[in-house]
């Protein structure tokens, strides 16, 4: 083989990389779950129903929001990875329905692995464990007076505002449907940061997936 030829194929195999490797995400959203309305969600089997918020993800984004995923196949997490962190994620990102690690495991799959530039397997966990510490998302509702009651019907807008008073940031928020009531029944709620996973952003669509005026905090 020539030194050119060898030198060509280099290039070759180099460029894809290259080229997706200035911007691969733009955000991220952190998603934390709230176990009774993920869990009252129909056909969820759950383990544990934890009475706190915990960690679903923490999702790169791209441009518009749209999501990415399963970014590099071949990047697969193992214990070792994260150990020093285990006993916080058992804590702050367990898995309701399944085994913890697969949970861990996939999210970092799915999405862990679109900002593997940016942040090691072990920096993508703390940064999720740092940013869930930093809002406490239970206690920011509670000083709005907004409280896990099965019946009382919270105006969507004034939960907005709840976690919009902490981070000065709008939120991105998830609901069910809740048909026996006819209401938007609250399961999660994302917190939106830039590209460094510190600073906090808008997130696009702070009423998400919680159609009309006023919906249900689980209890
Ligand atoms: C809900 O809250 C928003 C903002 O705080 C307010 O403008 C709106 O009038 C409220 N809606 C109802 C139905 O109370
Ligand atoms: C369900 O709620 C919507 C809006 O709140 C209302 O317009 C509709 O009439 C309700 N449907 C039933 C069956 O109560």
């Amino acid at each position: 083989m020539s030194i050119l030829f060898v030198f060509s194929l280099f290039l070759l195999l180099n460029v894809p990389k290259s080229c997706i490797a200035e911007k691969d995400y733009e955000f991220f959203m952190l998603a934390q779950q709230w176990p009774k309305g993920y869990c009252n969600r129909m056909g969820v089997q759950c383990k544990s129903r934890p009475n706190k918020f915990t960690i679903h993800g923490l999702w790169p984004q791209g441009l518009n929001g749209q999501l990415l995923t399963n970014c590099d196949a071949s990047s697969s997490l193992s214990h070792d990875d994260i150990k020093t962190v285990e006993k916080q994620l058992y804590s702050n990102w367990p898995s309701l329905i399944g085994r913890d690690f697969d949970f861990w495991s996939s999210e970092w799959k799915k999405h862990g692995t679109c900002s593997e530039k940016e942040f090691s397997k072990l920096e993508y966990f703390e940064t999720a464990l740092h940013n869930h510490a930093q809002n406490d998302l239970m206690g920011i509702l509670k000083r709005a007076n907004i409280v896990p009651n099965k019946k009382q019907l919270y105006n969507i807008s004034s939960v907005v505002a709840a976690v919009h008073q902490h981070t000065q940031h709008q939120p991105h928020l998830v609901c069910y449907f809740d048909a026996l009531r006819n209401v938007s029944a609250l399961y999660e709620i994302g917190i939106c940061y830039e590209e460094d996973g510190k600073s906090y952003k808008n997130c696009l669509d702070p009423h998400g997936t919680c159609y009309g005026t006023e919906l249900i905090y689980p209890k």
